[in-house]
């Protein structure tokens, strides 16, 4: 498919990957089936928007929250994450060549060892790498990460490395997952949901909001320019007028 081009892209695009289950259960499929199907969207969106010159792409794959489900359910997105990580180590020269840094969000000590291993090491073997940076929001939660950031500045204060005053918002930017990034300019969701759900929480003060009924596994490349079509045109005021 032909990369379009537009006049304004975001810098930086989210996209909350819901509405697997609903698409494994219309085709009378157990729901690892839409997770999987899923998965295939992400590699094909993230290539696409990369391409299209998006240079911040973060995907949400799994919330704190989503431990909840069934463990059947939670091992098969473990392991198509861990089929991600496998591939992307496979295909390191390329994806080095391409510029692609990977990075994760949210709290690792909850996954495996070999899952964190195995994302420390892409994370570090692609850290100098700055065309496109791919982000994959897994065990992340916005509350989660607010509150780990006050906690390390809170420790700075009782370290006596700062005072409570010198506390500021880049502070606070700088101690979350997406440090040095900037904010979500545009946030995707389909499936029909009209809701954040724990997603970039604090990063998302400004970000305009794309909603479709498409379930993920059917969001094409199509969808994607559409809604950069929609962003193209929003009036972007930052609280002023
Ligand atoms: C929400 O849809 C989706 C998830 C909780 C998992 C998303 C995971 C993937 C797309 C695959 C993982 C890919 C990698 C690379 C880790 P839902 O299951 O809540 O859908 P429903 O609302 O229709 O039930």
């Amino acid at each position: 498919m032909a990369d379009k081009q537009f006049s304004v892209l975001p810098q930086h695009l989210g996209i909350i990957m819901d509405g697997n289950g609903r698409w494994a259960k219309q085709r009378s499929l157990v729901r690892s089936e839409g997770h999987k199907q899923g998965s295939e969207t992400f590699r094909k969106i993230g290539e696409y928007a990369g391409n299209l010159g998006i240079r911040y792409i973060t995907f949400y794959a799994f919330s704190t929250e989503n431990w909840n489900r069934p463990e059947a359910e939670v091992n098969a997105i473990m392991q198509l994450f861990d089929s991600f990580l496998t591939e992307a180590i496979d295909r390191l020269d390329e994806n080095i060549e391409k510029g692609i840094r990977l990075h994760f969000l949210g709290d690792k000590s909850g996954l495996s060892d070999e899952l964190q291993n195995l994302m420390d090491y892409v994370e570090e073997q692609t850290k100098n790498c700055t065309k496109v940076h791919l982000n994959l929001a897994i065990n992340y939660g916005g509350r989660q990460e607010i509150l780990q950031a006050v906690k390390t500045i809170a420790q700075k204060v009782q370290n006596g490395e700062i005072s409570v005053d010198e506390i500021s918002e880049q502070m606070l930017s700088d101690a979350l997952y997406t440090s040095g990034q900037p904010d979500p300019d545009l946030i995707i969701r389909p499936s029909g949901e009209l809701r954040l759900s724990n997603f970039l929480t604090y990063q998302s003060a400004y970000s305009e909001f794309w909603f479709s009924d498409v379930l993920w596994p059917d969001f094409t490349e199509e969808h994607l320019n559409q809604a950069l079509a929609d962003f193209e045109k929003r009036h972007r005021r930052f609280g002023g007028i």
